[in-house]
C-alpha cells in the first residue's frame, strides 16, 4: 500500500523519534527543515501551575517557523512534524494535550505505552494520522484494531523502552497481515541501515539516539559526548529505572555507583509517565541510548547529521544496485 501523502516526499525515509526531555522545538525545526520528520513528546513541554501553556507555545513556534521556511523555500519545503502522546494511565495531561494538538492540527501523532480509540479519533478529526509504537505482533494487531494508521516496530537494540525481538522477526510477522505504513526502530544510525530497514519490509526508519549527540538536543554536554564516544557494548538492557525494559549507557550507571552488569529488576506497578515523573536523585544522570551509537563519532548540528545520513543512504543504494542487478 502506498504511504499516506504526509509521509511521502521526505528527503530520506526517516522519522526523528521523540526523546523524553531531549527533543525540543530547536531540534524538531532543524530535523524538519533538513527533510526528515521531527518529533517531540508532548510532555517535554513542561509547565508549572499558573504558567502559560507551554505545549501551545511550542506548537505555535514550530508551525510558524516551518510555514515561514516553506514560503521562502517553495522548492525545498520542510518535512512535517509529529507529536508523541504517552497514552499511559499515569499521564494526567493526556486529555488536555489532545485538545491542544487537535486545535493546532498536528499532522502526525505518535502514540506510545497504550492504544486508545479516542486518541486516533482526535487525530483523524483534525486531518492527522497516527503511528503507534509496539514491541510485538500482538500489540501491533491491537493498535490497528483501535484505529491507528501505521505502526512503529520497536525492535531489540532501540533506545528508550526497547523491545527484545529481532527486527527481522518483528517486521516479517507484521508484514504477513499489515500492508500499511510501517516504521522500524532499533539501532539505526547510518544510511546503510536505513536502506536495510526498507529491504526488510519497513517503509521508514525511526531514529532516536543519534540525535542526542546534536547541538540542538536538550541534553548536557557529558551525555552528548558519551553517545559520541561509545558503542553497542556499552549499552545495557534493564527494567530497573522505569519499570519497563529499556537500554541505557553503562558508563552513566557506573558513575551513579552501580554495577551495570549486575542490576536488579524493578516493580512495574511503580511506573509513572506523568509530567511530574521524577527519578530518584541518584538516577538523574542514568542516560538512555540505543545500541546504534557506534556510528556516531561527534556532536554536530542536526542538519549535518541528516546530510551525512542522506549521503550514506545514496551510497548504499548505489552499492545495492550492483547486488540487485548482479
Ligand atoms: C533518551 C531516550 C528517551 C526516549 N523517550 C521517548 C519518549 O518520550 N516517547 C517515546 O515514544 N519514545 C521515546 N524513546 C524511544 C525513541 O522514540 C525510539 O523508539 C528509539 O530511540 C529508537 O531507537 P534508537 O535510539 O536506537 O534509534 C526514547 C529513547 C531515548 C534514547
Amino acid at each position: 500500500m502506498a504511504l499516506p501523502p504526509i509521509l511521502q516526499n521526505l528527503r530520506i525515509p526517516v522519522v526523528g523519534s521523540p526523546l523524553f526531555i531531549i527533543s525540543n522545538p530547536d531540534l524538531v525545526i532543524a530535523q524538519c527543515k533538513a527533510g526528515i520528520v521531527g518529533s517531540f513528546p508532548a510532555l517535554n513541554a513542561r509547565e508549572k501551575d499558573g504558567e502559560p501553556i507551554m505545549l501551545e507555545a511550542w506548537l505555535k513556534r514550530i508551525t510558524e517557523e516551518l510555514d515561514r521556511h516553506n514560503q521562502a523555500n517553495p522548492d525545498n519545503p520542510a518535512a512535517p512534524f509529529a507529536v508523541n502522546q504517552i497514552v499511559h494511565r499515569s499521564n494526567t495531561r493526556l486529555e488536555r494535550d489532545l485538545e491542544i494538538c487537535h486545535k493546532w492540527k498536528v499532522p502526525i501523532w505518535i502514540t506510545s505505552l497504550g492504544a486508545r480509540v479516542e486518541v486516533n479519533e482526535a487525530a483523524h478529526d483534525c486531518g492527522g494520522i497516527t503511528l503507534h509504537d509496539i514491541i510485538n505482533n500482538t500489540f501491533a494487531k491491537k493498535a490497528i484494531e483501535k484505529g491507528a494508521d501505521g505502526l512503529i516496530a520497536v525492535a531489540a537494540g532501540a533506545g528508550g523502552h526497547a523491545g527484545a525481538q529481532s527486527p527481522f522477526a518483528l517486521v516479517s510477522e507484521i508484514r504477513e497481515w499489515f500492508d500499511g505504513p510501517l516504521l522500524l526502530s532499533g539501532a539505526i544510525a547510518n544510511g546503510r541501515s536505513i536502506l536495510a530497514a526498507q529491504a526488510m519490509g519497513a517503509d521508514l526508519a525511526y531514529i532516536g539516539s543519534p540525535f542526542i549527540a546534536t547541538n540542538e538536543a536538550n541534553a548536557v554536554p557529558d551525555y552528548k559526548d558519551m553517545i559520541a564516544r561509545h558503542g553497542a557494548e556499552d549499552i545495557v538492557y534493564s527494567s530497573l529505572f522505569t519499570g519497563v525494559w529499556g537500554n541505557y549507557l553503562k558508563p552513566s550507571i557506573a558513575r551513579a555507583g552501580m554495577d551495570p552488569d549486575n542490576l536488579p529488576q524493578s516493580d512495574p506497578s511503580t511506573m509513572n509517565f506523568g509530567q511530574d515523573r521524577e527519578k530518584p536523585k541518584s538516577w538523574k544522570e542514568i542516560w538512555g541510548s540505543g545500541q546504534g551509537i557506534g556510528a556516531i563519532k561527534k556532536v554536530q548540528p542536526a542538519a549535518d547529521l541528516i546530510d551525512a545520513l542522506a549521503a550514506q543512504y545514496a551510497d548504499a543504494k548505489n552499492e545495492m544496485r550492483g547486488i540487485v542487478n548482479g
